[in-house]
């Protein structure tokens, strides 16, 4: 009998790349959703029909991490194996804008879902295991570069210090009742299913429009900012095989090295042979009230420990988001009959 796996956030970027991991590994994974207005499965819908092996089809369940009845009856319902929480609100500057609600679902979703499993593998005698989404973003105005496991957190913002609150619960829960918990402190991790207003994305997806006619500017805020980024396909990775240890620890998941807004948005342009300088133009509103400078991680743990390292390098996974992107903008031309 394949594990049973529950995904929060599934329907983000790094939840559907798991859900994909996973069920090729014969999982059978169940994901929560949030009610919206809209349908917001576009990332997963072909999951939904099973995979290539005739494996069972994805399970998604309403639920929402600011509902602690919701996500014990999930819990009740599904009796994971594994708990990957990778729902958030996970716009920093967005966090800014709306600091509570922020808290609620990154900090105290995390404490919700805890409590559940505390209580569920007490009366049930099992022992689900549970993976927490951390991020570089708790170093933030970091002491040291690059950044490890034992850098000091000095979070940016209301969104850095909900994550901080959430991995110290996460290590609390593992220390106190004995919870296989675990933090992977994930430093920057992009593709072509990176929400459309994280940097990158907003880069490649505009290149891509300029290219073909559909766009005329990009507005942009602080490019001098540099960021340690990755393939989030790399990354879920990680993240499973944090959960297949003999012990729950943290890990940081990193490529080592760093690049600034500036050189990505050159790179990203380049390809598609257009110069930047024509197109991009400074708005403040895209000003954080806090930066954070410069993220660049040391993964020498989980190299050791796990056997991981990225396989993705910067320039591919530029090139991959650029020609994904490019694909896209011609598809939006055709269907406006242009
Ligand atoms: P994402 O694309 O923004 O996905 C976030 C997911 O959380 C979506 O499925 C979203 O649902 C769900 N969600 C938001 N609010 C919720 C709520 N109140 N209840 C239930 N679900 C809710 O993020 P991602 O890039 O995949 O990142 C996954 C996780 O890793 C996040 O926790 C993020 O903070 C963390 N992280 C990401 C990175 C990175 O570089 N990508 C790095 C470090 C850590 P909707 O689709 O309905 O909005
Ligand atoms: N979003 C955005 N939009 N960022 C911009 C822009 C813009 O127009 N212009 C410049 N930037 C700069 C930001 O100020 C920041 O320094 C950098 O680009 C990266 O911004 P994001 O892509 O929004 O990512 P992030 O680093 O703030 O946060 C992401 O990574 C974290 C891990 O370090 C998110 O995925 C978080 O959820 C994640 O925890």
């Amino acid at each position: 009998m394949g594990k049973v796996a529950l995904i929060t956030g599934i329907t983000g970027q790094d939840g559907s790349y798991l859900a994909e991991l996973l069920m090729s590994k014969d999982y059978e994974v169940h994901g929560v959703v949030r009610r919206s207005s809209s349908f917001a499965t576009g990332r997963i819908d072909h999951l939904r029909r099973g995979n290539e092996s005739g494996g069972r089809p994805l399970e998604l369940h309403y639920g929402d991490m600011g509902d602690a009845t919701g996500l014990r009856g999930i819990i009740e319902e599904v009796r994971p194996d594994e708990v990957y929480n990778l729902a958030a609100q996970s716009h920093v500057r967005i966090s800014f804008d709306q600091p509570e609600y922020t808290a609620d679902v990154v900090g105290l979703g995390v404490l919700r879902l805890l409590e559940a499993i505390r209580d569920h593998n007490q009366r049930h005698n099992r022992a689900i295991r549970f993976y927490q989404a951390g991020s570089s973003e708790m170093f933030g105005k970091a002491e040291e570069v690059p950044q490890r496991e034992t850098t000091r957190f000095h979070p940016r913002s209301p969104y850095a210090c909900a994550k901080a609150y959430a991995h110290s619960q996460t290590v609390n829960y593992r220390e106190a009742y004995g919870l296989f918990a675990v933090n992977g402190i994930l430093f920057n991790h992009e593709s072509p299913r990176r929400g459309e207003n994280f940097v990158t994305r907003k880069i490649t997806r505009s290149a891509g429009r300029i290219k073909v006619g559909l766009q005329d500017k990009l507005l942009l805020g602080n490019l001098e900012a540099k960021r340690d980024w990755g393939f989030a396909g790399d990354y879920v990775e990680a993240m499973w095989l944090m959960m297949q240890q003999d012990e729950s620890g943290d890990y940081v998941i990193a490529t080592g090295e760093t690049h600034s807004v500036r050189e990505f948005l050159e790179i990203a342009f380049d390809r598609l042979k257009l110069d930047w300088n024509k197109y991009v133009a400074i708005d403040p509103r895209h000003l954080r009230p806090a930066e954070v400078d410069i993220l660049c991680g040391d993964a020498s743990k989980a190299r050791k420990l796990l056997g991981w390292k990225p396989r993705v390098s910067f320039e591919q996974l530029v090139a991959m988001m650029v020609d994904a992107d490019l694909e896209l903008a011609n598809r939006e031309l055709r269907s406006l009959g242009r």
